[in-house]
């Protein structure tokens, strides 16, 4: 059995550099803001996959259910011998593509969840002898610094992930991803659709709360790494869609006027009751809009998969 190779691509300090940028920035922000990578520690990670076993959370298993009767023509068309997936998390619907990729002989996870991909890669070399596994913690907004494997490369990025970044972060991230292949290599993107309201709201805001507690695990986080005193049941999860801009937003909304400190920034923030700090967006897509996203930052689409009922897709664009 091959060793499971991790590499962290960030320094320590600088994650914690970043984590203390963007949450002085978020906070001091009108309206406030939190980016939803920091949700992540292990114990966000673990609520993100009770999150995908919810009645109501479709995604994920939409999304296997494409990747269960296409891996053979994903596998085909791309001919990878290096997977490489952005945002892996436990890499379980990845399995189905892994056992099609016949030829692959190095896949490489990254994630900002350090637990979520040692417990991953793990488990994944104990079932796949024979495959390299090369984790990287490390940011996919950033360059990567990719090892040495052979090629075709295939970059996933999987579970509608792509719908948290803003349309801007967007443009700069596929260009980025684009800039990181060669001909040949492959974009496997997952994306949620513009579907009914009603559907989409209950995914975000499921019935046993395991949502609620994901969300106000960013609380939880900024509290331990920067001693802040946020009293996560001072907040209400929301979920709302916006219409317009086509997408999900979480928040969370202070049930009464507070002010909060965080000692390592030097800061107090108020909250006003009823104020509401977004955590997330989640933007759902149409093939037109991100046939355009993706040929903008000059990737073709080149296969469209959908769900039996229209919930999610996974396109494929292969560089040429
Ligand atoms: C919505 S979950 C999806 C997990 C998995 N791909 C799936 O389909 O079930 C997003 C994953 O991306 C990771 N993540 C979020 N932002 C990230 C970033 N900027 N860089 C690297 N990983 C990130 C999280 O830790 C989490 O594992």
């Amino acid at each position: 059995m091959s060793p499971l190779h991790v590499t962290r691509t960030l320094p320590e300090d600088a994650t914690d550099a970043a984590l203390r940028a963007d949450v002085r920035y978020g906070l001091t922000a009108d309206p406030k803001t939190l980016p939803p990578k920091w949700f992540y520690d292990a114990r966000g990670s673990d609520l993100f996959e009770r999150i995908t076993e919810l009645p109501e959370y479709y995604p994920t298993r939409a999304e296997r259910e494409i990747l269960l009767a296409r891996a053979g023509e994903i596998a085909a068309a791309s001919g990878a011998r290096t997977l490489i997936e952005l945002g892996s998390g436990s890499s379980e619907k990845t399995r189905h593509l892994i056992d099609a990729l016949t030829s692959l002989a190095a896949y490489v996870p990254v994630d900002v969840s350090e637990s979520a991909l040692t417990q991953a890669g793990r488990a994944l070399i104990a079932e796949r002898p024979g495959l390299e596994v090369h984790a990287l913690i490390a940011d996919f907004t950033a360059p990567l610094a990719l090892p040495r494997t052979p090629g075709p490369r295939l970059v996933a990025f999987l579970g509608g992930t792509i719908g948290n970044l803003l349309p801007a972060e967007r443009a700069e991230f596929l260009a980025l991803v684009r800039s990181q292949l060669a001909p040949g290599d492959g974009l496997l993107l997952g994306t949620d659709l513009v579907k009914d309201e009603g559907v989409l709201v209950r995914a975000y805001d499921d019935a046993a709360g395991v949502t609620a507690a994901f969300n106000k695990n960013v609380l939880a986080v900024v509290n331990r790494e920067l001693g802040a005193d946020f009293e996560p049941d001072a907040f209400d999860h929301v979920a709302r869609w916006d219409p317009e801009r086509e997408w999900i937003e979480m928040r969370l909304r202070a049930r009464t006027a507070q002010t909060v400190k965080v000692p390592a920034l030097d800061l107090a923030v108020d909250f006003a009751a009823g104020e509401e700090l977004r955590t997330e967006v989640s933007a759902k897509f149409r093939r037109d809009g991100i046939a355009a996203e993706l040929a903008a930052a000059g990737l073709e689409l080149t296969h469209w998969w959908t769900d039996a009922e229209d919930r999610f897709a996974l396109s494929l664009s292969v560089l040429r």
